[in-house]
C-alpha cells in the first residue's frame, strides 16, 4: 500500500487544471500579508485540493490554523487579534512549505507539526505512531465515571502507540499505575518520549509486547485499547492521508477483528476480580457483534462522536470464555 505523491499531483493539476494550481497557490500567497490572511488562504486551498480531515481536526480552518500557528511559533490560546499581524517573507515562505506539503503530499498537519491533542493534552506524535483521535479521550476526561466500580489503581494500555490513552490516564487519575504495551519498539520510543514530558516515569512505564504475551501473570484494574481493527475493505478505500501512518496501527484481517478475537479469549487472565475492559473497534463493531451475538457488549456513547468502543467487565469475560474460544 505504497503512498503515491505523484498521483497525488496529478490529481491536483486535475482539479486545478494544469498549472493552475500553481497559480492558485501564487495568488493566494501574494494576498498571505496577515496571519489572519495566510489562515483563510490555507483552508481555501485545503478545500479546493479535496483534503481529508480526521487526523486531530475536522475541518479545512483548524488544519489550516495549527499549520499558521506551528510556523509562527505561536500557541493554541492566542487572543485573536493576532490575525492582524504582518508575516514577514520569511514566515511566508514556512508558511507556504507547510501548506505545499500538506496539499502535495498528503501528509496530516500533526505529522507536519509534531504535536497532536488528547484529552486536553498535547502529546508529540511523528510518523512512528498514529494520530490520537480515540473517542476514548472523552472516557479519560471524565475519568471513566460511571464505568467503573472504584478509581482504577492499575491500568493497561494496550496497543499504546504514542501513549496517547495512557498517559492521559495517569494525568487524569494521579493515583493509578499505568503500562502502555506495544509490539512495536518505534511506537515504544515515541511512548517514552511523551512519558518524559509529563515526567511520569515513577507511575508509567513501557512494554514491548505482542498482546499479554509480556504480561505474565500480570492483572490491571482497567484494561484499555485502541488496537488495529481497520477490516480490508476499508482499509482499500481510505484517503491517502491515512497511508502516511503505520499499517501495522490499523489492518486487522478481512473483517478487522483478527487482533479483537484473541484480544478477547486472553483478556479474562490479565483482569483483576472487579476489572473492566474497554476497546474501540470503530466501524468493525458490526462484525463483532455478528461473531459473538450472545456476548453481552456495552457501546459507549460520545458527546463528541465516536462510535464502536465496547465494555466488559471481567466478570462477563470470564462467564463468555468459551464462545471466545469458539470462533
Ligand atoms: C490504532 S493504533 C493506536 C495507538 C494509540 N492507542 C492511539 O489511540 O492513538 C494501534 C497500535 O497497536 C499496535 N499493535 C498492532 N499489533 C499489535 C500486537 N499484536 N500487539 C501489541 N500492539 C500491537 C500498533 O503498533 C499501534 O501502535
Amino acid at each position: 500500500m505504497e503512498h503515491n505523491p505523484t498521483s497525488d499531483i496529478q490529481k491536483r493539476k486535475a482539479i486545478y487544471g494544469v498549472g493552475g494550481y500553481n497559480a492558485a497557490m501564487k495568488k493566494a500567497l501574494e494576498h498571505m500579508t496577515t496571519v489572519g490572511d495566510a489562515i483563510h488562504h490555507g483552508a481555501e486551498l485545503f478545500e479546493a485540493a479535496g483534503l481529508y480531515f480526521g487526523h486531530g481536526t475536522d475541518n479545512a480552518w483548524d488544519e489550516s490554523l495549527s499549520l499558521v500557528l506551528y510556523a509562527l511559533s505561536l500557541p493554541w490560546n492566542v487572543e485573536a487579534s493576532v490575525q492582524s499581524r504582518q508575516l514577514t517573507e520569511a514566515e511566508q515562505s514556512v508558511i507556504a512549505a507547510l501548506f505545499e506539503r500538506r496539499i502535495d503530499e498528503r501528509v496530516p498537519a500533526a505529522y507536519l507539526t509534531g504535536e497532536a491533542w488528547f484529552a486536553g493534552v498535547p502529546f508529540y506524535v511523528d510518523q512512528r505512531v498514529l494520530v490520537p483521535r480515540s473517542p476514548i479521550a472523552e472516557l479519560v476526561e471524565s475519568e471513566f465515571t460511571p464505568w467503573l466500580p472504584d478509581a482504577p489503581q492499575t491500568i493497561l494500555d494496550l496497543c499504546t502507540g504514542s501513549g496517547c490513552i495512557g498517559i492521559a490516564c495517569a494525568l487524569y487519575l494521579p493515583e493509578a499505575h499505568v503500562t502502555l504495551s506495544d509490539i512495536s519498539t518505534d511506537a515504544l520510543a515515541v511512548a517514552s518520549q511523551n512519558i518524559a514530558r509529563y515526567e511520569l516515569e515513577e507511575r508509567v512505564e513501557t512494554l514491548e509486547s505482542d498482546l499479554f504475551s509480556s504480561l505474565q501473570q500480570q492483572r490491571f484494574d482497567l484494561i484499555v485499547s485502541n488496537p488495529p481493527y481497520v477490516d480490508a475493505e476499508d482499509l482499500a478505500d481510505m484517503p491517502a492521508e491515512y497511508h502516511h501512518e503505520p499499517e501495522i496501527g490499523l489492518a486487522s484481517g478481512l473483517d478487522g477483528l483478527d487482533f479483537t478475537r484473541r484480544l478477547l479469549s486472553e483478556a479474562p487472565d490479565h483482569l483483576t476480580e472487579q476489572g473492566v475492559l474497554i476497546v474501540e473497534v470503530g466501524n468493525s463493531w458490526v462484525a463483532l457483534e455478528e461473531a459473538y451475538p450472545e456476548v453481552p457488549f456495552l457501546w459507549l456513547e460520545f458527546e463528541r462522536g465516536g462510535h464502536g468502543v465496547f465494555l466488559l467487565t471481567a466478570q462477563q469475560l470470564r462467564d463468555c470464555r468459551t464462545m471466545f474460544g469458539a470462533v
